[in-house]
């Protein structure tokens, strides 16, 4: 099926506005659709941790986890330097600039790199191991080839190149606590809950990249995501608060190979995904693509694997726990999220959370 570009662009636009204003049923289904480069971190860890060693490697260099910040002053031949320990409010001062830009560009997608800045932090921390205690966001190792070019990575070059210009305004922030911190800000200025975040994540180099087949897989069914999940130190209920993230985004043919968003705000994040998933009569889409089901009005689309959601008794009662409480979601979603982004990382003892002022609060 495929939309043409202006009806496409219109009915993009017609979300836009759906999910600005309060998102009531009838609007919704009103505006129901017809349908960087890779960054190699020329950073290298430094071998040495003496700060004149450090300072002069790159010219400036992060040391600590979520510590202090080094630079020199008048380039490699000055003598001066200054240590920068970031607070809070130069955190909040990053989550601004993602904010601000997070709608820049019309064009894209449904008009937000929101939906895809929560799949760069979520496949950052999704690779996480209990086992071995590797993976995680803790290193932003998807900026080198192996990891970045997984097959479940497609299409992430676009959220990483997107925070490129702010690592670039904020260079003590790491790319790890970026990522995350990318996250934490779409799903805020998106309408979700709140999100503490703490740094204190450290980049790291292309060894500690994961193994490819660690995020799951679109087309496999319930025991492929307990296998997947369980792995990070997941129960059922946080597999099926943490889906509730796909009330977000789209799939793209030219990423995943799927077609199309969960639901008709794909910009706004509500439990649209849960009563979605229970009151659309889904049914397998008849294409030219990997399975997947459609809805009966063909303009939303659910991944095999969403659909055993339903599927699975275990799975099945928190998905009617959440299409029926909003707030509950809300809640639930967070203190999983908080999770998720923090598996695998070295904290210091007593580092506090932080909550982060929404943009237009
Ligand atoms: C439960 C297992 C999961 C599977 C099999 C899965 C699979 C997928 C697939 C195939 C896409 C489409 C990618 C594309 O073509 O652009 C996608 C997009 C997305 N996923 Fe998941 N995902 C899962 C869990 C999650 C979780 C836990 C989160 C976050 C907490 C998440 C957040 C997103 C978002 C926001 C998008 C939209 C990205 C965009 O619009 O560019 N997903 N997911």
């Amino acid at each position: 099926m495929s939309t043409p570009a202006v009806s496409r662009q219109f009915a993009r636009a017609a979300l836009r506005t759906t999910t600005r204003n309060a998102f009531a049923t009838s609007a919704r289904q009103a505006f129901r659709q017809g349908g960087g480069r890779r960054f190699y971190s020329a950073e290298q860890p430094p071998k040495s941790s003496s700060s004149s060693t450090l300072l002069y490697v790159a010219g400036a260099a992060v040391v600590g986890a979520g510590g202090f910040y080094l630079y020199s002053q008048g380039g490699a031949s000055s003598a001066s330097a200054k240590v920068f320990t970031p607070t809070k409010e130069d955190y909040q001062h990053v989550y601004n600039e993602i904010a601000s830009r997070l709608d820049e560009k019309e064009d894209y997608d449904d008009g937000s790199y929101g939906p895809v800045l929560v799949r760069l932090a979520w496949h950052a921390s999704g690779t996480y191991d209990k086992e071995t205690g590797t993976g995680g966001s803790n290193g932003a190792t998807m900026r080198f080839a192996p990891e970045g070019d997984h097959g479940a990575n497609a299409g992430l070059k676009h959220a990483r190149d997107f925070l490129e210009p702010v690592k670039a305004k904020f260079p003590w922030i790491t790319y790890s606590d970026l990522w995350i911190l990318g996250g934490v800000t779409a799903i805020q200025e998106m309408q979700g809950p709140t999100i503490p975040y703490r740094p204190g994540r450290q980049d790291r180099e292309a060894s500690f990249c994961t193994p490819d087949g660690r995020l799951p897989d679109g087309s496999k069914a319930a025991d492929h995501l307990r296998h997947i999940f369980y792995r990070m130190g997941f129960n059922d209920q946080e597999i099926v608060a943490l889906s509730g993230a796909h009330a977000l985004g789209r799939c793209h043919t030219d990423r995943s190979g799927f077609e199309g968003p969960w639901t008709f705000s794909p910009t706004v994040l509500t439990n649209d995904y849960y009563s979605l998933l229970l009151s659309e009569k889904w049914s397998w889409r008849k294409w030219n693509g990997p399975k997947q089901l459609q809805d009966g009005s063909k303009s939303l689309m659910m991944l095999p694997a969403d659909y055993a959601l339903v599927q699975d008794k275990a799975f099945r009662q928190w998905v009617e726990k959440y299409a029926k409480d909003n707030e509950l979601f809300f809640n639930d979603f967070s203190k999983v999220i908080v999770k998720l982004f923090e598996l695998g990382v070295p904290f210091k003892e007593g580092t506090e959370r932080w909550t982060f002022k929404p943009l237009n609060a």
